[in-house]
């Protein structure tokens, strides 16, 4: 099974390549420099010339906040660039495999969105993700849209390093506690979009880790097993304003996972252990001690 990864260089398309070789499947890792989704003749070309049996694409402007500053630059990457792909993918009669957000939710209640719960975004960044999904929807049959979270991994900038790095430098940190959803270790996600590729089982899915916490618990549990002593202070979203509303309750049914034939990510908790135990301990100690 040929695979072609878009935004290669990011969190998951570095964990996606690496779990695609680990199975021995041939792979295309492409971003910005190899293919700019942006460009449609560039896409098709490339994709064309690959012929992949499946497209993962990672790809996206990630910058929440910032897109509210830049909206036509958010939705050309994530609405017009993924709609680049799937045309691309349609000629290439390719499997693709979109990654979307909770960010199309618009966070009321405090029930567990489906992946048949309507979308409403309140976002530039989830208006532009859920534009990519429907043109996902309106190109192809042969397509997995998967709703991820708070994700992490060992490449790139993302919310578990920076409390790491925020600890050694401050004696007290403020963290949001009314905001609810979960965390998506890449280590745990990529070997399920290679399952799904090599799978019929189209859809849309939400493929989180397991379980649900606040942005304030995942912080706690961070430091626990790191060991660093530093003071959290929980915040309400209102005392910590940012440009993009972010939807305060982000928690992602994966039922669907499971009554599909597959497996379901492991516990938030589990994934940040494995993640720290890698990223941390390999250079501070062993963390035999710590858990
Ligand atoms: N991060 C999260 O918390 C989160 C949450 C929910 C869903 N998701 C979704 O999960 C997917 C992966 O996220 P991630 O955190 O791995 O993202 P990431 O680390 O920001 O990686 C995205 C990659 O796409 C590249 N890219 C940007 N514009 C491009 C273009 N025009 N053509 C080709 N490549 C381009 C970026 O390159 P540059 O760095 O050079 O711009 C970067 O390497 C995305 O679809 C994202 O929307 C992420």
């Amino acid at each position: 099974m040929k695979i072609l990864v878009t935004g290669a260089n990011g969190q998951l398309g570095r964990d996606v390549v690496l779990e695609a070789g680990r199975r021995g499947f041939p792979v295309v890792a492409t971003d910005l420099s190899e293919m700019d989704i942006t460009d449609p003749a560039a896409v098709e070309k490339t994709v064309l010339a690959e012929k992949p049996d499946c497209v993962i694409h990672c790809a996206a402007y990630t910058a929440v906040d910032r897109a509210e500053e830049e909206p036509e630059v958010c939705e050309r990457i994530n609405a017009a660039g993924t709609g680049n792909v799937a045309a691309a993918c349609k000629k290439a009669d390719a499997k693709m495999i979109y990654l979307s957000t909770d960010y199309v939710f618009d966070g009321k209640g405090e029930t567990f969105f489906t992946p048949e719960s309507h979308p409403a975004p309140v976002s530039v960044y989830g208006r532009t993700k859920y534009q990519g999904e429907t043109a996902v929807q309106a190109a192809l049959d042969k397509y997995f849209i998967v709703r991820i979270s708070w994700v992490f991994g060992l490449y790139g900038k993302n919310f578990v390093k920076t409390m790491i790095d925020l600890a050694g430098a401050r004696e007290e940190i403020g963290v949001v506690c009314d905001q609810i959803g979960s965390p998506t270790y890449t280590k745990h996600l990529a070997p399920l979009l290679l399952d799904m590729a090599q799978s019929e089982k189209y859809g849309v899915y939400h493929a989180t880790n397991s379980g649900v916490c606040s942005w304030f618990d995942f912080a706690c549990e961070i430091f626990r097993l790191t060991g660093q002593t530093v003071r959290v202070r929980a915040l309400s979203s209102e005392a910590y304003p940012s440009k993009a509303r972010r939807p305060k309750n982000s928690r992602l049914s994966k039922k669907k996972l499971a009554a599909m034939g597959f497996s379901p990510l492991p516990e938030w908790q589990e994934a940040l252990r494995d993640f720290i135990a890698e990223y941390y301990w390999e250079d501070n100690g062993d963390g035999k001690d710590q858990d």
